[in-house]
């Protein structure tokens, strides 16, 4: 599959402009997913650690990075302070969650980074791909685990295994949906009569008992897919863990760079930024977001924000 048809990296030149790449710098990119980033980060000489928790997100980018992956920096482009572990590659990959950065990180020598990027969410190709079972739109097993090898629990699983009042908090808390008590009474109630299993049968219930008021733009079901799929992959947690290890891996003047899709991601940028004033210091004081141009040929980067801050 092509890199566009994967995903289109969103806020591109922005995120660049900010992390300013140069032969030898060294990042991590901790959202890998179609690997646009991370791929001009290696177009300008750096060195990267790309994160993802999603076996084919890893797949597609040890394909379409191949040459990153063979290459070793050059003997003007290495660094050795803090490369001892490091394999000595310019592109290192690996499977895991963001939220023990840390621990993936500093094993592969990447500590004091240059930077650290985060592009919160989904993927274009995991929301498409109907066997991953994350959108509304395509008829699919309810799944949405980003990463299908390693979690255990599905979409399936919470609808009709949770309690009416977890449900309903899910809805509420992570769609931030009004009508969350009344949909999680109609999912318990449907269920009852058969297990909701699919995507169409779980939209089916919401659209019956959510009905689109005037000034809707987006589909009924969008709050709800949205609240289970992070519910499913502990998405707010994860960020929250993530934020808390990047002033003990960015070094002084490292730069840190986070797109958020949605309120509750960045309400957690905003609080790490603001009760770290004095390590961090923030560039961006309004987030920033993409021009008419760009949501016109990419409409899924519509709700981006891009918060950026310098390690003092
Ligand atoms: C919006 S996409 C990133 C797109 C990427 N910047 C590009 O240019 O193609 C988000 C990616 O982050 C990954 N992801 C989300 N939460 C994660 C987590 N907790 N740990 C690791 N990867 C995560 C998803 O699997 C997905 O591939």
């Amino acid at each position: 599959m092509s890199k566009e048809l994967y995903h289109i990296p969103v806020l591109l030149h922005e995120v660049i402009r900010y992390l300013n790449p140069a032969p030898g710098k060294r990042y991590i990119d901790a959202t890998l997913g179609g690997g646009g980033h991370c791929e001009a980060l290696l177009q300008a000489g750096a060195v990267v650690l790309g994160i993802d928790r999603d076996p084919e997100a890893l797949a597609h980018a040890r394909e379409h990075l191949k040459e990153y992956l063979e290459a070793r920096p050059g003997p003007n482009n290495l660094r050795t302070d803090n490369l001892k572990n490091a394999p000595g590659r310019v592109l290192t990959l690996i499977k895991g969650d963001f939220g023990q950065l840390t621990e993936l990180a500093l094993p592969t020598g990447f500590k004091s980074v240059d930077g650290i990027l985060f592009d919160f969410g989904v993927s274009s190709h995991q929301l498409e791909d109907p066997s991953r079972g994350f959108s509304f739109k395509a008829k699919a097993l309810l799944d949405m685990r980003m990463d299908p090898e390693g979690q255990k629990v599905t979409a399936a699983d919470l609808i009709n295994k949770l309690p009416e009042n977890d449900i309903a908090e899910i809805i509420k808390n992570y769609g931030q949906e009004h009508r969350a008590f009344q949909l999680a009474h109609a999912i318990v109630r449907a269920r009852g009569l058969s297990p909701i299993t699919t995507t169409e049968q779980l939209a089916a219930i919401v659209v019956r008992n959510r009905p689109r008021s005037k000034g809707d733009k987006i589909h009924p079901a969008t709050r709800t897919f949205q609240a289970l799929r992070i519910a499913v992959n502990w998405e707010l947690e994860s960020i929250a863990k993530a934020l808390e290890a990047v002033p003990g891996l960015v070094q002084s003047k490292g730069v840190f760079v986070a797109i958020s899709f949605h309120s509750l991601e960045d309400r957690l940028v905003k609080n790490f930024l603001k009760n770290n004033k004095e390590i961090m210091e923030i560039i961006t004081k309004k987030p920033i977001t993409p021009t008419d141009l760009e949501i016109k040929t990419n409409p899924k980067s519509r709700s981006a924000k891009l918060r950026v801050a310098i390690k003092k």
